[in-house]
């Protein structure tokens, strides 16, 4: 059994995880640590494994070796012949229910109402009743400002409003890390600040994120930490302030020129 007793060190950690489709080598040996609290910003460009990182942490991808420990316990690890071994299902949907993952798309519920989507995980994963889960729900509608939205239907909503449902909908699950996934780009400018101040909310209060991002100003304002992925690899990993003033790695300086 882990131990509850102490707060482990760190919300996330990762060894040397291998992940591939096929031929394709997608992400080569990635180690990666985050405190409780940390913001960090994942930058790279296209196809060089930011997606597929978030999504081993989660398991919506099986890695094939490494580690990865999330709040303390062991999502995945080596067996003795350096393979990646998964603990049974029900530990595994367990663990990972410490994440919560905002999508690009949404990915709203689209014949439940919003409050419906925010409920509907807690009440089947967690077991909750309704009479407790509904008043949290109702709270962290508040809280992203839809609580007039309670009883639409997504496709009633803007793109900026879906997304807030969405990162409500992961947050009543009461995850210890968010993970999200470049979770403005589809969106228009205008419904892009309305979603990056909630994240920012969440920033302010604690809530250990890992973003994918290609909103420089944003990245720059909000994370601690970027990580700056070329090929499947992590090539810097650095406080925000400093890679932003000075990147190291030639594709990250590319990537920036690009950017900004
Ligand atoms: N389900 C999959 N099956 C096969 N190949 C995949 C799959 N998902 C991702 N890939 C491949 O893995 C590589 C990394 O993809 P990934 O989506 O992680 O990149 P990314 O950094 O998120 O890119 P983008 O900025 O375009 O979102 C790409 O070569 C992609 O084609
Ligand atoms: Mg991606």
């Amino acid at each position: 059994m882990p131990d509850r007793t102490s707060k482990p060190a760190f919300a996330l950690s990762l060894q040397d995880v291998h992940k591939r489709f096929g031929s394709n080598a997608v992400l080569r040996g990635v180690s990666l640590q985050v405190a409780p609290g940390e913001v960090i910003a994942i930058l790279g460009s296209s196809g060089s494994g930011k997606s597929t990182l978030l999504r081993c942490i989660n398991h919506l991808e099986a890695i094939e070796s490494g580690s990865i420990e999330i709040a303390g316990e062991t999502l995945v690890q080596n067996d003795t012949g350096g393979q990646a071994r998964y603990p049974d299902d029900r530990s595994v949907r367990r663990i990972c229910a410490r994440t919560g993952m905002v999508f690009q798309h949404f990915n709203l519920f689209p014949h439940m109402t919003v409050l419906q989507n925010l409920i509907e995980a807690p009440m089947t994963v967690k077991g909750l009743g309704r009479g407790e889960i509904v008043p949290k729900a109702e709270e962290l509608l508040r809280k992203v400002g839809l609580q007039d939205k309670r009883d639409a239907y997504p496709g009633r909503l803007s793109g900026g409003q879906k997304q807030r449902v969405a990162i409500a909908r992961a947050l009543a699950m009461e995850p210890e890390i968010m993970l999200f996934d470049e979770p403005t780009s589809a969106l228009d400018p205008e419904l892009t600040g309305e979603v990056l101040r909630t994240v920012r909310q969440l920033a302010a209060e604690h809530m250990t994120m890992l973003v994918v991002t290609h909103e420089m100003a944003f990245a720059r304002e909000v994370a601690h930490r970027v990580l700056f992925m070329d090929e499947g690899v992590i090539v810097e990993d650095r406080p925000a302030r400093d890679f932003f003033a000075s990147p190291q790695h030639p594709r990250a300086q590319a990537f920036l020129q690009h950017m900004l």
